[in-house]
């Protein structure tokens, strides 16, 4: 434990821990959003597969490990900014004196983004998993009528729209942090950059229309 900790307080720990965390992260959000899918094969299939999820006895320990994901990515992410920013405050204030631009424009908002994309979660949780319970019944049991609730909502232009922004910046978000995360965990030889700034797009791409494709269906046509 002691040496985890002192691993936690080294600059280097701190990375290797954002990108590890930031990777399984992303796999969280490429199940979620092939989860969201069903919702385009109608409400049997969709309040099935919630149902099941539900039903899986290892579900608390994996809600859990996902909750010390997100708050491990988040807190370290802000120190390491902080750490960076002091580190190159007088470098970039000799640039800027100097009339050299500072950072790219989207590289200085990732750390926004993640806060932003952290009050979205707060706000997600709240009208989805802790909203309102609808009972269908499902093969004679009595079940959550979770796509009930997924409907009602995204015919609402300001979730469908403001979810559509939303997952514009986790876009951007998984642009840079999916390369970045195997730069620190030191798998991107020069040889594979460029191969994986490729896989950084077509992963962020399926990952954004993905989560679009259903809410945009219910939007239009339900
Ligand atoms: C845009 C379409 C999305 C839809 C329709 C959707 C739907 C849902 C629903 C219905 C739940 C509750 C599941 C349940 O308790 O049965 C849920 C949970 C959750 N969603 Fe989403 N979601 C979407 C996007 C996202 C995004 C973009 C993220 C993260 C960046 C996200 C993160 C989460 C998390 C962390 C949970 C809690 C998981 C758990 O504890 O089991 N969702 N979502």
């Amino acid at each position: 434990m002691n040496l985890f900790i002192s691993f936690l307080q080294k600059t280097i720990g701190q990375k290797i821990v954002v990108g590890l965390t930031g990777l399984g992260l992303c796999l969280f959000v490429l199940i979620h959003m092939l989860g969201n899918l069903l919702i385009l094969s109608g409400p049997e299939a969709y309040n099935n597969y919630a149902y099941k999820l539900h039903d899986f006895p290892g579900l608390l320990l994996l809600e859990f490990g996902l909750f010390i994901f997100f708050i491990g990515h988040i807190l370290l992410s802000i120190l390491l900014q902080l750490k960076n920013k002091k580190a190159k405050g007088s470098i970039s204030y000799q640039k800027e004196a100097q009339g050299i631009k500072k950072t790219n424009f989207i590289h200085k908002f990732i750390l926004s983004q993640g806060i932003l994309l952290l009050i979205f979660l707060v706000l997600h949780l709240w009208s989805f998993k802790f909203g309102t319970y609808y009972e269908t019944e499902l093969n004679g049991k009595k079940v959550r009528d979770i796509y009930l609730l997924v409907v009602e909502n995204f015919q609402k232009p300001l979730y469908t729209f403001g979810y559509s922004f939303i997952l514009l910046i986790l876009f951007n978000h998984l642009l840079r942090g999916f390369p970045a995360s195997f730069k620190t965990l030191g798998l991107s030889h020069p040889l594979y950059v460029s191969w994986i700034e490729k896989l950084a797009w077509f992963f962020s791409l399926i990952v954004t229309f993905g989560f679009l494709a259903p809410i945009w269906y219910i939007y239009i046509y339900l």
